[in-house]
C-alpha cells in the first residue's frame, strides 16, 4: 500500500472481494476515487500493481471516463452540459467564457482551488438548454455572463 491511510485497506478490501483481477479494474477504481475523492499518482499506481494490470491502461482507463478525476476536486464544482440541446443553444460559448474569465478548462479546478468545471452529456433539463449545474443546482438559460459572474463570487 502507498501508505499507511487507512482508506487504503478499504480499496484492498473491495480489491479482495472482487477478486484482484484485472477486469475489476472499472471497479476498483471507483472504489479509490470513493476513498480518496480523486485518483493521484499512487493510487494508479497501486491498482496497477494490484490487479496486474500495465500503468499505460490503468492510466487510459481513468482519463478515458469523465466520471474519473486524476485531480482533487475545488470548494466548488460547475457541470456545464454538452448535450446535443445544450450544444445547440450554446454551451460551447459558456465553456469559452468560463475559460476567459475564470482560467479554467474542463475537468480542472481553478488555482487557487475554489472551483472544478465539468461537463455532462445530458442532465435531463432539454427544454432548459443550455444548462449547468452549481454545486449541484440546476440553472436553466443559462447566460455566459450571468454564470461567469455567479462563479466569480463564489
Ligand atoms: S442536453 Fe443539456 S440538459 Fe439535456
Amino acid at each position: 500500500m502507498p501508505s499507511d491511510d487507512k482508506r487504503w485497506r478499504i480499496v484492498e478490501t473491495r480489491m479482495r472481494r472482487l477478486g484482484s483481477r484485472p477486469d475489476a479494474l472499472i471497479e476498483v477504481l471507483h472504489s479509490a476515487q470513493e476513498a480518496f475523492g480523486f485518483l493521484d499518482d499512487d493510487a494508479l499506481r497501486f491498482v496497477s500493481d494490484s490487479l496486474r494490470v500495465p500503468p499505460s491502461k490503468v492510466f487510459g482507463v481513468a482519463t478515458f471516463y469523465h466520471h474519473f478525476t486524476l485531480k482533487p476536486h475545488g470548494e466548488h464544482t460547475c457541470v456545464v452540459c454538452t448535450g446535443t440541446a445544450c450544444y445547440i443553444n450554446g454551451a460551447d460559448e459558456i465553456l469559452s467564457s468560463i475559460k476567459a474569465g475564470l482560467d479554467v478548462k474542463p475537468r480542472e479546478t481553478t488555482a487557487d482551488g475554489k472551483l472544478s468545471l465539468l461537463t455532462a452529456r445530458c442532465l435531463g433539463a432539454c427544454s432548459l438548454a443550455p444548462v449547468a449545474t452549481v454545486d449541484g443546482a440546476v440553472e436553466g438559460r443559462v447566460s455566459s455572463s450571468d454564470l461567469v459572474a455567479k462563479l466569480a463570487g463564489l
